[in-house]
């Protein structure tokens, strides 16, 4: 939670009678060792303040998940592709009866009755305005203002806080208290723009020549972000090169499809759809589309992809430049290539002024998301309808909670650094990539394009906790690539010289493959066996002041594809384009495929597929060379078997389609 004070001040009402004291024992449920940075302790609260307290109630059932997920995802699981309605899903993990009525009893012990009380139709949690000294007494905690240094944001929050014995168990945690905000690290700094900065962005926009809304720092999608792909100029004119010999300077769709053997046609199955996820400003451009498909598809021409429009998503053509087309386009153009005649589902999320998060298209696909674990987080989150402002382009409509259908495969090539974000935040999130997995989606994402650095070079200073220049420091790992339940796509490239029938090796030209060790997550149960091996055969040569060396946290990525030297249509002519950006949706293609002859046959998607890859690493072709140097190390090195820099290696369609069809 982060409010302003004054909004608390003024919601100041007549002091509610204090009961007294419970006799019930507290016991402390969260504490903060220490303060995050530039955040300082202000002054301590009026008793009379007036707060919203949410509390998010223990579901039933989440201890049981990952064993639940296994057993229609792992390939020697009887039920295998018997995947789950969300209806089921719903019901399996709501709080048990016991535990709202024990929370509601708890409340009621401090005089604050059931009338003050509002729960969430999912009964997901309970909602309640208090006073400061209510708050105090039934968390046994004091509360402070806490002022940012630098944005000057201020934020209500205590150090520690208790609940009574016999709620702990029921009480997942409860805003707001211990928790800041994952956005503060990384800013969208829209709202704490003063006038000035805004006046000099909208200069600097407008010198531009651009006439969007002013940059709002760095919210996925926003131009800049360094998840984006890595423009490598333009294709000098008349040197398109379409052969397979050039493959090693000119990625093409015949050259993916000579790398990892998969047809130009695969029937289309009416059930499948390959979505890809795209959000506000970046947009693609149809002409650019149709210029690509000229090309290398001919029969595509006037092709589009189905539009889903999420949270007020739209197609922005203010702005043309790499900075705003370069994904979306490459995305597309790929994707849509390669699952021919497949259809491809674009997802375009956000509206042009605030933008959005994974965690609004997750809301869109999954209604229950929406007030899942206390809901979204308003600050690092897009809210709507947009507060921020109004006019072209600003979504003005309710949030989409549900409403749009889950395609079989999601790709997705925007990431954040695991250190950009909470825990908390991380795992309620993966936890619904859990859930979308048992409904049988697969996700893939981007591991990102820095190597063992996080986005844009960015390391963390061991002492202070600062990023550093990215010449030294510790280790970035991207996520979702930490979250077990996604598939994590690296980067690889032909070596120089090289034809398309020789082993590539991990991705050194402009980018570097993403990968290395989670510092939140532990080994997944289907990765524990990979990562023993390497730890015993290939120990890296780093202490923990650079990774997480427990040789127990999860490791990335999970497999890769061809990353480098994509020639796109882009606004107009070609250009090269490099990244993770372009190895995901490659990836996510060949998923659909295989779902594709899956459904064909009656059987379901594949759904999560890290068990049966890691049980059948066989269906991939193993990539021993290269690294992905980072933080002034050479980082990790491409080595036999899983590695953190190329996965498991890059697909090989016909050994992956055999081990996916004979599956039940
Ligand atoms: C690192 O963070 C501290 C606060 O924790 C801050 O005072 C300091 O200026 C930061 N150092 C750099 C180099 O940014
Ligand atoms: C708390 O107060 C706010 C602002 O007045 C109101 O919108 C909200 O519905 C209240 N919540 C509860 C649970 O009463
Ligand atoms: C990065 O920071 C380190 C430590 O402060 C310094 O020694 C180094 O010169 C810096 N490098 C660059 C390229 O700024
Ligand atoms: C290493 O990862 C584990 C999760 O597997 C985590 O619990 C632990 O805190 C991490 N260690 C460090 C030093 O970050």
């Amino acid at each position: 939670m982060h409010f302003s004070l004054l909004a608390v001040c003024s919601l100041l009402t007549a002091a509610v009678a204090a009961p007294a004291p419970s006799s019930k024992r507290h016991v402390v449920h969260e504490r903060r060792s220490r303060l995050p940075t530039q955040w300082r302790k202000n002054a301590k609260l009026h008793g009379d303040s007036l707060m919203p307290l949410r509390i998010a109630l223990a579901q039933s059932n989440l201890d049981r998940a990952d064993e639940f997920l296994m057993e229609v995802s792992h390939p020697d699981s009887p039920n295998y592709g018997k995947h789950w309605s969300a209806k089921k899903i719903a019901e399996t993990f709501a709080p048990s009866e016991e535990t709202v009525t024990s929370v509601l009893n708890w409340l009621a012990d401090y005089g604050i009755t059931s009338d003050r009380v509002k729960q969430s139709q999912s009964l997901n949690w309970i909602h309640v305005n208090i006073t400061v000294s209510e708050a105090e007494g039934l968390l046994n905690t004091k509360y402070y203002e806490y002022k940012h240094s630098s944005t000057h944001d201020t934020h209500l929050a205590c150090d520690e806080y208790s609940v009574s014995e016999d709620v702990r168990d029921h009480i997942d945690f409860i805003t707001p208290t211990v928790h800041f905000d994952a956005k503060i690290k990384n800013p969208r700094k829209k709202r704490s723009m003063n006038d000035n900065q805004i006046a000099v962005a909208k200069r600097q926009t407008a010198a531009a020549g651009h006439n969007v809304q002013p940059g709002i720092g760095h919210s996925i999608g926003s131009p800049g972000d360094a998840s984006l792909p890595k423009d490598g100029g333009r294709v000098p004119f008349g040197t398109i090169l379409s052969e397979l010999e050039n493959c090693d300077v000119s990625i093409v769709p015949d050259c993916l499809r000579a790398l990892y053997e998969f047809p130009p046609y695969f029937p289309a199955n009416p059930k499948n759809s390959f979505g890809i996820v795209e959000y506000t400003p970046q947009a693609y451009l149809p002409s650019d589309l149709d210029m690509f498909f000229a090309n290398f598809s001919p029969s595509q021409v006037g092709d589009r992809p189905i539009f889903d429009s999420i949270d007020g998503g739209l197609l922005q053509t203010e702005v043309e430049s790499f900075d705003y087309n370069g994904e979306s386009d490459l995305d597309l153009e790929y994707g849509m290539t390669l699952v021919y005649p497949q259809k491809v589902t674009l997802y375009q999320t956000g509206d042009l002024l605030e933008g959005a998060s994974f965690n609004n298209f997750l809301d869109a696909i999954d209604g229950s998301y929406c007030t899942y674990d206390g809901g979204d987080d308003p600050n690092q989150d897009g809210i709507y309808p947009d507060p921020y402002g109004s006019g072209y382009g600003v979504y003005k409509g309710p949030e989409n909670c549900g409403g749009f259908a889950a395609t079989k495969v999601i790709s997705t090539s925007y990431a954040y650094n695991e250190a950009d974000l909470t825990p908390f935040y991380e795992n309620r999130q993966c936890n619904e990539y859990l859930k979308l997995g048992l409904q049988g989606v697969t996700f893939v994402y981007s591991s990102g394009d820095y190597g063992v650095a996080g986005n844009g070079g960015q390391c963390i200073d061991p002492v202070t906790g600062n990023y550093t220049n990215g010449t030294y420091g510790m280790f970035n790992p991207s996520f979702p690539g930490t979250c077990p339940y996604i598939t994590s796509v690296g980067a690889t490239q032909v070596k120089p010289g090289a034809s398309v029938t020789q082993p590539e090796e991990a991705a050194e030209s402009v980018i570097y493959s993403g990968g290395g060790f989670s510092n939140v997550f532990s080994v997944p149960s289907y990765q524990k066996s990979a990562i023993a091996i390497y730890f015993a055969e290939h120990k890296p040569p780093y202490g923990p002041d650079r990774y997480n060396t427990s040789e127990h946290s999860r490791g990335l990525p999970d497999v890769s594809a061809n990353g480098v030297n994509y020639v796109i249509a882009i606004d107009g002519s070609f250009s090269y384009v490099y990244g993770t950006s372009a190895s995901t949706p490659t990836f996510g293609s060949i998923l659909t495929l295989v779902n594709a002859a899956r459904l064909d046959i009656g059987k379901s998607s594949v759904g999560f597929i890290n068990p049966t890859i890691y049980q059948y690493p066989g269906i991939f072709n193993d990539i021993t060379e290269g690294g992905n140097q980072g933080c002034g190390t050479p980082g990790f090195e491409a080595v036999t078997g899983w590695d953190p820099v190329t996965g498991l290696g890059t697909p090989n369609f016909p050994r992956m389609l055999k081990v996916f069809l004979e599956l039940p």
